[in-house]
């Protein structure tokens, strides 16, 4: 189950998300915001973050204009790591080496089309548990 969230900035990259996973027949859950009306980032950072920290929901993708504040706010629960990726290279990278588990992304930054590839592979991409990697997550809790 993938726990989605945006504000108004991002809500209309979150709906070709959901068009997206609902055509791979991927499970979500919507935190909203649900609509384009003006809304603050917080909330739904917060939301999509503690649904991943409880484990209602293995991973989460979070929007907003610039990814900068949704991923802030979900980076203050402890135990989620989100990552603010506009590059594949980036998201391939964050699974691997960070083990996150939240994409954050920009809708103000990027093109449907490649944040629709974002989300493929950070969604596809393993954790490697490295030991050096896994030690090092650790130290950030
Ligand atoms: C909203 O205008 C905008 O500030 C928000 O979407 C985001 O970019 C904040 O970091």
């Amino acid at each position: 189950m993938i726990a989605l969230g945006s504000d108004h900035g991002g809500y209309g990259l979150k709906q070709e998300v959901i068009k997206h996973l609902q055509e791979k027949g991927i499970e979500y859950k919507d935190y909203g915001c649900y609509s384009e009306e003006s809304c603050d980032y917080p909330i739904y950072g917060k939301a999509v973050a503690e649904a991943v920290a409880k484990g209602e929901c293995e991973q989460g993708i979070i929007i907003c204009g610039t990814g900068i504040g949704i991923s802030i706010a979900a980076n203050k629960v402890p135990g989620v790591r989100a990552a603010l990726c506009h590059d594949c290279f980036s998201a391939q990278a964050t699974r691997e080496h960070n083990n996150a588990n939240i994409l954050a992304m920009g809708a103000r930054v990027i093109g449907p089309g490649l944040a629709l590839k974002i989300v493929d592979t950070f969604l596809e991409t393993p954790f490697s548990n490295d030991e050096r990697h896994v030690r090092r997550i650790s130290m950030l809790e």
